[in-house]
């Protein structure tokens, strides 16, 4: 059996990754998760600089999943190629650093140094507030998208991936301005504005007032804008949002998505990634598929 995928020339032992925000940098897992059998570790964001996050409360729980405004708590760009960059390369999996900032500089500067590290991809979170465009996150105007993918490109040493904002009106046309940018992959979902108000403080339950909406409650909205995105571009797409099982996991496969990462369920599961990877190969094993890339897009 070939569990086997490829995003942008890099090949993964399996399509399972976990999501930024939700894994730490590994460490955090490490000890109940063997780490050899993922597919590739997404990291945490990571700044030029480091950034202190939000005031707190910055998680609340919902139904069916989580809000948070952790606002991308980081130790900067120094402290991670020194620390996290080592850790990981420890161990038999691809690393992937998620990138984020708050101008094109920022997220430049944090590229060129990843450039002589381990890294084996970037991804570069386009749902940071854009200071120069008055807070407005990068990934939410298709032409900002395709210039800050461009200028990604222009100093990155690994192949880039795009991670799409799902709150806009047409995912296509994000999907489509990074490609035009010169994206190598893609991903999302990252998560969606959500607010929730505690009615005995009579107040907002997030100190920032709104927060990521993420966790189970918002897969079939992931899978319809991965099957959306996988339609109208023709790079690979890494899927992700609500997954929880292996069933989840293989619904974005089938979606047009070649790899997924697991987010919201390493908080209630961490055992989830490892499972996913068994289930996956328990499900190619009962329907006789020999090849997981079968899977990829399958449905049409
Ligand atoms: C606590 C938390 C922190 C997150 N931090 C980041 C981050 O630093 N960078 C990023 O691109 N996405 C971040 N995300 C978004 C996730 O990577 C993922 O796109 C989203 O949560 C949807 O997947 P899920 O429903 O499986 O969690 C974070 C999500 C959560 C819940």
């Amino acid at each position: 059996m070939d569990t086997r995928v490829t995003i942008a020339g890099v090949e993964l032992k399996n399509p399972v990754m976990t999501a930024s925000g939700t894994f730490g940098s590994g460490a955090e897992y490490g000890e109940m998760v063997d780490l050899n059998r993922l597919g590739a570790v997404v990291t945490k964001g990571v700044a030029n600089v480091p950034w202190p996050g939000n005031p707190t409360p910055r998680i609340a729980e919902v139904y069916g999943g989580m809000l948070n405004a952790i606002g991308l708590q980081n130790p900067g760009i120094d402290v991670f190629v020194e620390r996290d960059i080592p850790f990981l390369k420890q161990y038999d999996t691809k690393i992937i650093v998620n990138v984020c900032g708050k101008t094109t500089e920022d997220y430049v500067e944090v590229v060129e140094r990843l450039g002589d590290t381990a890294a084996d991809l970037l991804e570069i979170n386009i749902s940071c507030p854009n200071v120069k465009e008055g807070g407005i996150a990068f990934g939410q105007d298709p032409k900002a998208v395709e210039a800050i993918t461009r200028e990604v490109k222009r100093h990155a040493k690994q192949p880039v991936i795009m991670k799409l904002s799902p709150n806009v009106t047409d995912i296509t046309v994000m999907a489509k301005a990074a490609e035009a940018g010169g994206a190598d992959a893609l991903s999302l979902i990252n998560t969606l504005t959500g607010m929730k108000i505690d009615i005995h403080r009579r107040t907002f339950a997030l100190a920032n007032k709104t927060g990521g909406f993420s966790g189970p409650a918002v897969k079939p909205v992931a899978v319809r804008m991965v099957y959306q995105a996988a339609n109208a571009v023709r790079l690979p797409i890494i899927g992700m949002g609500g997954i929880s099982t292996a069933e989840d996991a293989i619904e974005f496969l089938l979606a047009g998505a070649t790899a997924v990462s697991v987010g919201t369920a390493n908080f209630f599961n961490p055992y989830a990634t490892t499972e996913i990877v068994d289930g996956i190969e328990a499900y190619m094993e009962r329907y006789g598929v020999e090849d997981v890339k079968e899977l990829i897009g399958a449905v049409k």
